[in-house]
């Protein structure tokens, strides 16, 4: 099967690329390199470097190639940086999967697979959070994949499009062969950040709130291994083959806070890594755990990485192979 990856040099789109590509299938990744990195493509995928926000660069993409699949990654990513720039996330995000669905559709195009996130669910009622949890986004960010997942609604209802909405928690650690993992400019990342402490490149972390109301005062996250999210990307192009569309919420179902974390990643790295604990980050919610019981009874999905110190390990292997990330 041939597929489309768009956004497929960036951290999770290389992931999955690199599964795609081992389990047989022909992959094409469409990128415009604004984060991700050329040499993050794997070898056997035809890496296209391209704007989804010029139709031209599309219209060549999909003369060239005729895609039965398409995951679609490329998107701005920063929750903080939508509240502070929300024209740049409305406009590109919502132009670039629009424009990548009116030539799906016109091509015929039958399985798509969306990256969605946590951030649609702001001041959860119920935690861990299962796909039934009303969607309310809490941020420009999130009304963007919100605003994606209403779209490929649309799709499926005018020209049969299955669709898959993948929700993923907070995505981490790398792939344990250590060729490829998380390197985004500026990071942002709690994970990455620790690690770069540990490796001496920042004097401390800056722990963003500790007066939350959760047991030690930081904020607690689900972290979910890249390679969990990746098979769970398979399993569900796999399944729109004769399923209907559907939407999943990935995670491990434990939370860690920004404090146990911390504690983990001295274990992994036996650095120190100094905290400083500052003003809380706009936008933070105090707890996001996912309930991903739907896609273990629906699909099989089966994770892995369900302990933070194999996840950490693995991110600290490609942050020392790998100091200055791709840039070597
Ligand atoms: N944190 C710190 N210090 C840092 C960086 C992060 O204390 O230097 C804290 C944050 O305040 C937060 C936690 O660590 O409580 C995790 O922060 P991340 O920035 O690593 O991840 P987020 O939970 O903010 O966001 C991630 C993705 C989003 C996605 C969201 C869904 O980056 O794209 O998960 O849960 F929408």
């Amino acid at each position: 099967m041939k597929v489309l990856v768009t956004g497929g040099a960036g951290y999770i789109g290389s992931h999955v690329v690199e599964m795609l590509v081992e389990k047989g299938y022909e992959v094409v990744v469409f990128d415009n390199l604004s984060a991700g990195h050329r040499s993050a493509v794997h070898k056997d995928a035809t890496l296209v470097v391209g704007d989804l926000l010029n139709k031209g660069d599309l219209e060549k993409l999909f003369a060239a190639h005729q895609f039965e699949g398409i995951l679609h990654f490329a998107s701005h990513i920063l929750v903080g940086e939508s509240m502070e720039k929300p024209f740049k996330y409305f406009n590109d995000n919502m132009a670039a999967i629009w424009n990548v669905l009116e030539f799906a559709t016109a091509n015929g195009v039958k399985r798509f697979i969306l990256s969605s996130t946590a951030a649609l669910f702001d001041d959860p009622e119920r935690i861990p959070i299962s796909e039934d949890e009303p969607l309310k986004p809490g941020s420009v960010y999130g009304e963007t994949k919100y605003m994606a997942e209403r779209t490929l609604m649309w799709m499926d209802r005018i020209y049969g499009l299955r669709y898959c909405a993948l929700r993923y928690f907070n995505a981490c650690g790398a792939h344990p062969n250590g060729h490829i993992g998380e390197d985004h400019h500026p990071e942002s990342h709690l994970i990455p950040i620790t690690l770069q402490v540990a490796l001496g490149q920042r004097d401390s972390l800056a722990i963003y709130g500790s007066d939350y109301d959760t047991p030690d005062g930081t904020c607690v996250r689900d972290y979910v291994h890249v390679l969990d999210l990746a098979e769970a990307h398979i399993l569900a192009l796999e399944a729109l083959g004769n399923g209907p569309s559907r939407v999943y919420n990935l995670g491990s179902g434990t939370g860690y806070s920004v404090k146990e974390v911390v504690e983990v990643a001295r274990q992994v790295t036996g650095h120190a890594i100094p905290t400083v604990e500052t003003e809380r980050r706009p936008g933070d919610l105090p707890r996001l755990i996912a309930d991903s019981t739907r896609i273990k009874r629906e699909l099989g999905w089966a994770p892995e990485f369900d302990n933070l110190h194999v996840i950490i390990e693995t991110a600290w292997n490609w942050h020392q192979k790998h100091p200055n990330g791709f840039e070597e």
